[in-house]
């Protein structure tokens, strides 16, 4: 379980000084696929930042599987949080093949070091997990990956992202990028891979199909603090127009 409690952040240097996240309360439950949706700037990426260590709260408390990681620095943190965000470019190497990104991506999450299998062992491995994504990247690994798709080298970050075991995998608006048809089938393919690896997740997205349709729980974020909160079943009721209307209302 993820827990945020009374978090603030403030950024910007001397008389800019702003608060970003102003006395913010979250929580994930594991193996939950949380959502979040708000207006840009309203904090989202931000609260992602806080989470993963790469800025320092001001105040409150993040506590992870019961362990207080507020003043846990990044680096360790990176055991039990993993990312992927909206550019495909950051979550691959463009210049690697697919299997040298993969390999990368394990070797990062190694927790033994030294004792990498065989790498004949390794390919059957790789191609395995490669074709649970089923777009047929097991048939290119020595591909390089700046010949894939947008959609496929985000399906590709995806997989990169939770080759090594975390606690908790954070989407910071993965198909903003992505056109539509690709859109619906990364989304598919994550979701898939959520509920088949029992993943806790919190996915910001800006498309409001994808907040009705994916998820067990929908927040909306405005100013730095959760105003409203829908759970699985009143949300998956809602059409597309009602639930912009409540988004324009707040
Ligand atoms: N390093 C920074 N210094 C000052 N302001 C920042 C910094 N990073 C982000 N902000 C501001 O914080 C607000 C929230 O940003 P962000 O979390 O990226 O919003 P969102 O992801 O919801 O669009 C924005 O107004 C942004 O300009
Ligand atoms: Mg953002």
């Amino acid at each position: 379980m993820l827990k945020l409690e009374n978090i603030e952040v403030i950024l910007g240097k001397n008389n800019k000084e702003r608060k970003i996240l102003n006395k913010l309360n979250f929580d994930v439950k594991d193996g939950e696929f949380a959502l979040i949706v708000g207006e840009n700037g309203a904090g989202k990426s931000t609260l992602f930042d806080a989470i993963s260590g790469s800025i320092q709260v001001n105040s409150g408390k993040i506590w992870l599987s019961g362990q207080d990681i507020t003043h846990t620095l990044q680096k360790h943190r990176a055991k039990l949080v993993s990312k992927v965000m909206q550019d495909p470019k950051l979550g691959t190497m463009e210049n690697m093949t697919i299997l040298e990104n993969m390999a990368f991506a394990f070797k990062r999450g190694q927790i033994r070091g030294g004792e990498f299998f065989s790498s004949k062992h390794r390919i059957r491995t790789f191609k395995e997990k490669l074709s649970m994504l089923n777009i047929g990247l097991e048939d290119k690994i020595q591909e390089l990956v700046s010949n894939l798709s947008g959609g496929q080298r985000q399906a590709l970050s995806i997989l990169m992202a939770i080759l090594k075991e975390s606690k908790i995998l954070l989407l910071d608006e993965i198909t903003a990028a992505l056109d539509p048809a690709s859109t619906d089938s990364v989304m598919e393919l994550t979701n898939q891979i959520l509920r088949e690896k029992k993943l806790t997740c919190i996915m910001i997205t800006h498309n409001l199909s994808q907040a009705i349709k994916y998820g067990d729980s929908l927040w909306f974020l405005k100013n730095g603090v959760f105003i409203k909160k829908y759970d699985k079943e009143t949300k998956s009721k809602m059409t597309l127009a009602e639930l912009s209307s409540k988004f324009e209302e707040v």
